[in-house]
C-alpha cells in the first residue's frame, strides 16, 4: 500500500497523534535553548503532542519527570541527560512500560539495550577539532591554554576535554595550564576566566582560551576585555557549537573558532522513533551529527543568517 511505498522510498512515516514526552536539562545556553525551540517545532511539524519538562539542571527533577511521562503512559520519551551516571533504574523503568526512550545530545553510562537510539555529536570529535584549530594556529611558540570545562559529570565535558587534549598531545609547546567548569553557562564562564586573567600576570601568560561551549566562551570574551586584553587577538577563543552569538564575536575579530553541534536533535530522533512504529525497524544505536569548525574564513555573517531561518 501507500505506506509501504512512502517507507520503501525512506519518506517520513506520519507519527502524527503521538504523545512524547521530552525531559531537557534546563536552560543553560543559547545551544541548549536552540535545541528547545527546535524540538518544539519539528514535534508540532510532525503532530506531535509534545511534553515538555524543564529540570532546571537537576537530575532528580529529570528522574521525576520520567516516572510522570511513564506514569501517564506517553508514547516515546526524549532525554537529555544532564549527567552520565545514575539512570539505570528510571531507564529499566521505562523498558519494563515497553516506552521507547531516545537519548538526546549527550549520553549516559548505562546498558545500552534500556534506550532505543541515542542522537549525538561525537563530543570527543568536537574536542579533537578544537584541539586542532589550535595546533594549526599556534605554531611553534609556546602557548598555554586555559580550559573552561562543561557541566561536572556530563558527557560533553568528559569528552570534549579528553578529545581536546589527544589533540595536542605531542605539541610540547601548547599546555593546559589551569582548568575548570563554568557549568556551560556564560556567567560562570566569565567568572572562571576573571580567576584565570588574575592568577596568569592578568591574562599577559595566556594565550588561549578553550571553552567548551560558545556561552562559556562568550562570558570569557567579556573578562578578558574587561581586564584591557584583546579577545581573539591577545588570547585566542575556540569553544564549541556555532550559536549566533559566538558568529558575532568572530566577526568581530573577539572570537577565532567554534565547532558546529546543530539544535535539531530531536529530527533524527522523531525519524527513528517514526521506522521503529511503522515496521519494528530498529534504529542505529548512536545517530551521530556533524562536527563542523567555522572560523572568519567561512563567512561568519552568512551563517548567522541562515541560521535565523531555524527559528532562534
Ligand atoms: O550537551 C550539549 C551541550 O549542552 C552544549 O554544547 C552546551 O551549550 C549545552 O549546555
Amino acid at each position: 500500500g501507500l505506506a509501504t511505498a512512502l517507507s520503501t522510498a525512506g519518506f517520513a512515516q506520519d507519527i502524527s497523534g503521538k504523545v512524547i514526552g521530552f525531559s531537557q536539562i534546563g536552560s543553560e545556553s543559547g545551544w541548549r535553548a536552540a535545541e528547545t525551540a527546535v524540538t518544539r517545532q519539528q514535534a508540532e511539524e510532525r503532530g506531535v503532542d509534545l511534553k515538555f519538562a524543564d529540570a532546571q539542571q537537576k537530575q532528580e527533577n529529570q528522574i521525576k519527570a520520567i516516572r510522570g511521562f511513564i506514569a501517564q503512559g506517553v508514547d516515546a520519551i526524549l532525554v537529555a541527560p544532564v549527567v552520565a551516571t545514575g539512570w539505570d533504574d528510571v531507564l529499566a523503568e521505562a523498558n519494563e512500560a515497553e516506552i521507547p526512550v531516545v537519548l538526546l545530545d549527550r549520553g549516559v553510562d548505562a546498558p545500552e539495550d534500556l534506550y532505543l537510539t541515542s542522537v549525538a555529536s561525537d563530543q570527543v570529535e568536537e574536542g579533537r577539532v578544537a584541539g586542532q584549530w589550535l595546533v594549526d594556529n599556534v605554531g611553534d611558540t609556546d602557548c598555554n591554554v586555559v580550559e573552561l570545562q562543561g557541566t561536572v559529570g556530563s558527557t560533553p565535558a568528559i569528552n570534549r576535554k579528553q578529545g581536546f587534549e589527544e589533540a595536542i598531545a605531542g605539541h610540547d609547546n601548547i599546555t593546559i595550564s589551569q582548568s575548570q567548569t563554568g557549568d556551560f553557562t556564560r556567567a560562570k564562564g566569565k567568572e572562571v576566566m576573571e580567576a584565570f586573567l588574575k592568577s596568569s600576570n592578568g591574562g599577559a601568560d595566556i594565550c588561549a582560551v578553550y571553552a567548551h561551549n560558545d556561552d562559556m566562551a562568550v562570558g570569557a570574551i567579556q573578562a578578558i576585555k574587561d581586564a584591557g586584553l584583546k579577545p581573539g587577538t591577545d588570547i585566542k577563543v575556540v569553544s564549541i557549537d556555532a550559536v549566533p552569538d559566538i558568529f558575532t564575536a568572530i566577526a568581530a575579530g573577539e572570537a577565532n573558532a567554534t565547532v558546529e553541534l546543530t539544535p535539531n536533535m530531536a529530527g533524527p530522533a522523531f525519524d527513528a522513533l517514526a521506522a521503529y512504529w511503522a515496521n519494528g525497524t530498529e534504529p542505529e544505536k548512536f545517530i551521530i551529527t556533524e562536527s563542523k569548525l567555522y572560523t572568519a574564513e567561512n563567512d561568519p555573517a552568512g551563517e548567522y543568517d541562515r541560521r535565523k531561518g531555524l527559528g532562534y
